[in-house]
């Protein structure tokens, strides 16, 4: 599960760092309009759009895979998130073909897109609709969140981060474990996005959530760069 996971975002970030900037296929938007009809029942987009069953999608591509604020993710699309993936013309597309293939255990009941072009088409309505967000467009892929780019920007002292993670290396042992993922190595700003998203709760996992909130941003940054560094 953890592999498939991590795969998966990697994936993501591949994708996002290989495409172009916008210039999505030959998408149609006027007919992706139409085909959007059955994603209405659950999703709003465009002006004045708010979470409904399903969270709203505007500015969704560049947007972290399950972390609006204000929608409550599965484990499954809030992890990807959480690990930095992002919605690009790629990811939605293979989301869209079939969702629970690519995110299994994502709460969305819809059975996918079989048609190539009906994909193309929705992105592009999607993206004209809902715009794309300005970390795409700022060129910014993984600090989509204010607290995360700010934490990230700090110069984290790495001695500092490696007396403090002994309270982490506990648990997050150099190889990982069943339930508890390898942490060493990570980017910083996938393991910083990580920490906040537990320590605002909008991942959640209890442990983590009371380990991240007694850190400060010092503190976050230290182990950041700690981690970042260790093999
Ligand atoms: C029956 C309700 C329902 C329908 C129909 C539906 N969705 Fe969803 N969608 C959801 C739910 C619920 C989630 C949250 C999934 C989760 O947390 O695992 C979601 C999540 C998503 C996400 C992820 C958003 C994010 O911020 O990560 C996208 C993108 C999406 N849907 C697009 C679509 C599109 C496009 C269609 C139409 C082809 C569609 N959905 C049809 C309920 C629905
Ligand atoms: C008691 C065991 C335990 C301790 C102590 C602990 N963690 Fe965790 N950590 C976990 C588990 C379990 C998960 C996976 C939780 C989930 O599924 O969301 C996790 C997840 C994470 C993640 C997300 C990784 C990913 O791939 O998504 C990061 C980053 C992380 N921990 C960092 C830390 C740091 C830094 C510390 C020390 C300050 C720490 N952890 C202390 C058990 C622990």
């Amino acid at each position: 599960m953890r592999a498939v996971r991590s795969g998966l975002a990697a994936l993501a970030l591949a994708a996002f760092a290989a495409a172009p900037p916008p210039a999505q296929a030959e998408g149609d938007p006027a007919r992706g309009e139409t085909l959007f009809r059955p994603c209405a029942a659950c999703h709003m987009i465009g002006e004045d759009a708010v979470h409904r069953v399903g969270p709203h999608l505007n500015g969704l591509i560049g947007r972290a895979i399950g972390l609006a604020a204000g929608y409550e993710f599965s484990e499954t699309l809030a992890a990807a998130g959480a690990e930095g993936a992002l919605w690009s013309e790629a990811t939605l597309d293979r989301f869209l073909a079939g969702p629970r293939e690519y995110f299994p255990g994502t709460r969305m009941v819809f059975r996918g897109i079989r048609s190539d072009d009906d994909r193309a088409h929705l992105i592009a309505y999607i993206a004209q609709t809902g715009g794309v967000a300005e970390a795409q467009t700022a060129g910014q892929g993984t600090a989509p969140d204010p607290e995360v780019a700010s934490i990230v920007a700090l110069e984290g002292d790495v001695a500092y981060g490696a007396y403090l993670s002994s309270e982490c290396t506990a648990c997050h042992s150099a190889s990982g474990g069943e339930d508890i993922p390898a942490i060493r190595g990570l980017a910083p700003s996938v393991f910083v996005t990580g920490i906040v998203a537990y320590r605002n709760g909008t991942r959640e996992h209890q442990v983590m959530n009371t380990v991240t909130r007694r850190l400060g941003d010092e503190e976050i940054a230290a182990l950041a760069a700690y981690f970042a560094s260790a093999e």
